[in-house]
Parts: C-alpha cells; structure tokens; sequence
C-alpha cells in the first residue's frame, strides 16, 4: 500500500491530521502508554477531535476513533469528508475492527464513503483509504430484513 508523507497532503487534510495529533496530546493512556488522536472533518469543514481513553478494566477502553465519533453524533454533524488518526508510533496507527464498524455505521448512515488518513508518529508514512476500502464485506444495518 503507497504510502505518503505530510507535503504530499493536500492543506484541509494537512491541518486535519495536526488537528488529530493535538488530540493525541489529550490521550488518558496511563496503561499502554500510547497516545492516539482522531479528527474528523465535517462536511461543513468543521474539526472533531476524539483521544483514546484508557480504564483500569482494559476492555473499557475507548480508542481515538470512537470518542471522536460520538462527539460528532452529539454536535449533530455526521456528515464527514475524512476523518485522521495519528498514534505516538513509530508505525502507522490503523483503527481497530471495532473502530471499523463504527466508522462503517456513519458512512452507512450519512451515504458518503469519506476518507481515513492514517499516520505514523512522524508523518512521514501516512496512508489515506476509503472506510468502505477498511472494511470489506461489512455487516450494515442494510442487511436488516423485518
Ligand atoms: N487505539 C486507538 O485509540 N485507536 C486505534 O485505532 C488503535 C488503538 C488505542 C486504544 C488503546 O488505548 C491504545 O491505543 C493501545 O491499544
């Protein structure tokens, strides 16, 4: 997978993953001691940050991704252009299954295959896809029959 580095972006993207890399800086990770930062751009260019948020029962854990999601669901804005993810990694941070199903669920919801930029601690390796690219064969709430 082609891999890019931060000049190659263009600007509304560029100020999108220094945005998520902000966020990182709010991480609660006092576990794995890794930072993670998401932000999301809304369709009318608003930014979204989300940080992951660690618990002292892991599989509390809410990653990046998922904070900032429910943000944007609670600001009303789930109309998104792209969303970034940076992590305090020497590799580039790529969501989790479960962050891909919620990503999946607002693409679903708002009809637009929105780009997910995904980012080494450098921004040197930064790799941008479509979430509909993150998760083939998903399960959607289109599959519901009554
Ligand atoms: N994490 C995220 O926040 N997003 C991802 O895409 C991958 C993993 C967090 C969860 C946990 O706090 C830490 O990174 C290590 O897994």
């Amino acid at each position: 997978m082609e891999k890019i580095n931060f000049e190659e972006l263009k600007q509304e993207y560029k100020n999108l993953l220094q945005s998520a890399e902000e966020a990182s800086h709010r991480a609660y990770s006092p576990y794995s001691h890794i930072e993670v930062g998401a932000a999301i751009l809304t369709d009318s260019n608003k930014i979204i940050k989300g940080a992951n948020v660690e618990n002292a029962s892991f599989r509390l854990t809410t990653c990046a991704e998922q904070s900032a999601l429910a943000q944007a669901n609670i600001l009303g804005e789930n109309n998104f252009k792209a969303i970034a993810v940076i992590g305090s990694l020497e590799e580039v941070v790529t969501p989790c299954g479960a962050c891909r199903q919620m990503l999946f669920e607002f693409s679903q919801r708002s009809g637009i295959d929105f780009d997910v930029i995904m980012s080494d601690k450098n921004k040197t390796k930064i790799i941008i896809v479509k979430v509909s690219e993150l998760l083939p064969l998903a399960f959607s709430f289109k599959n519901f029959k009554s």
